[in-house]
């Protein structure tokens, strides 16, 4: 038997990145050999004896995994920023460190954060139907078919005020990005256990050149926003933080945006939302349950909501930043070096 640590991968990590590990003579690479996600039988027979492991965030980590691995497991490493399907108590009962990629995906997803605000809003999804489906000669251009709010300010509405539903590294830059939209106000939930902090709020509003951001309550949050933003981490304490009541006191011309995780939105309650006109549309980059959404799910046929397959940070430049991202914390933990991104809570 192989003296070298073993490492196992739960996909290809693509040509500019598999290298890093495959051409390296001090770790023993196992990778998952199709480009599926990775069976659980294989992934429990083969992390016996493990010293690292990087997932994607479609693998299930719990302490059947990890018990599978057994003691010799020092590293989890996984291509994601988000944790929700890592059991962090797990790992700090076993000592298991865990790096993740922060910072390389801020800017892809909140492009598409952005996008899906523009499409919500201007009702892309119902639009480009009408084209697909052959139907634009029926409903040729017409004074105010087709119309939803506009995202940026203007002399009609000079005001916007943007909500967002966590404020870290992805949410700044999306506020960052609406800044020359003309937004004039930003208004967050932070994260409960932290204390509120005026001088921040001031500072931010400096930095961004806003003439207010201030952290408030989701219900003054939910009542004042033109657009939610939703990009807080998933998982217990998130759930369902956007429910009925939060989507019953927004504006009926607001839109919600979720490019966080799918657990923070109660699904039942957005399709009421939006069937019932509270809101005026929804864009969702991730949605509960999926990837087994079906056609028939109440907010695919859904025509004021844009659902895309989570593909926040999907961007080539990104993506690959983040596999080699993934692939440096694996390699810094199995040989107990510095990773370029642990997760420390
Ligand atoms: C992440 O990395 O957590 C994102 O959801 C991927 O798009």
């Amino acid at each position: 038997a192989s003296t070298r640590p073993k490492v196992v991968v739960t996909r290809n990590l693509g040509p500019e990145t598999m290298p890093l590990l495959l051409e390296r003579d001090d770790v023993e690479v196992v990778v998952w050999p199709e480009d599926t996600y990775c069976d659980r039988k294989w992934l429990l027979e083969n992390v016996r004896g493990a010293t690292g492991l990087l997932v994607m965030l479609s693998d299930r980590v719990d302490a059947e995994l990890l018990e599978a691995a057994g003691p010799s497991l020092k590293v989890l490493s996984t291509m994601s920023v988000g944790y929700e399907h890592v059991p962090l108590p797990e790992l700090a009962k076993r000592n298991i460190r865990l790096g993740y990629t922060p910072d390389v995906l801020t800017d892809a997803v909140a492009d598409i954060a952005i996008m899906l605000a523009l499409m919500a809003s201007r009702n892309a999804e119902e639009v480009t139907a009408v084209v697909r489906n052959g139907e634009w000669p029926k409903r040729p251009w017409s004074p105010f078919m087709f119309c939803g709010p506009q995202l940026s300010a203007s002399t009609v509405h000079p005001q916007r005020t943007a909500g967002f539903i966590g404020f870290g590294r992805i949410a700044q830059a999306t506020l960052k990005r609406l800044v020359p939209f003309g937004l004039t106000t930003c208004l967050y939930a932070g994260n409960p256990a932290t204390p509120a902090d005026p001088a921040a709020d001031a500072a931010h509003a400096r930095a961004f050149g806003l003439p207010r951001v201030a952290r408030v309550g989701l219900a003054e949050l939910a009542a004042e926003s033109d657009v939610v933003f939703v990009l807080a981490p998933g998982g217990p304490a998130t759930r369902h933080v956007v429910d009925a009541a939060f989507l019953r006191r927004m504006k009926s011309t607001a839109v919600l945006v979720n490019a966080a995780r799918g657990t923070l939105v109660d699904t039942d309650a957005l399709v009421r939302a939006l069937r019932e006109r509270w809101i005026w549309g929804a864009g969702l980059d991730v949605l509960e349950g999926e990837p087994v959404i079906h056609a028939d799910h109440p907010l695919v046929k859904e025509p004021r909501c844009t659902l895309l397959p989570h593909i926040g940070s999907a961007s080539i430049e990104t993506r690959q930043g983040m596999a080699k991202m993934a692939a440096e914390n694996l390699l810094g933990g199995v040989l107990g070096h510095a990773m370029p991104a642990e997760f420390t809570g």
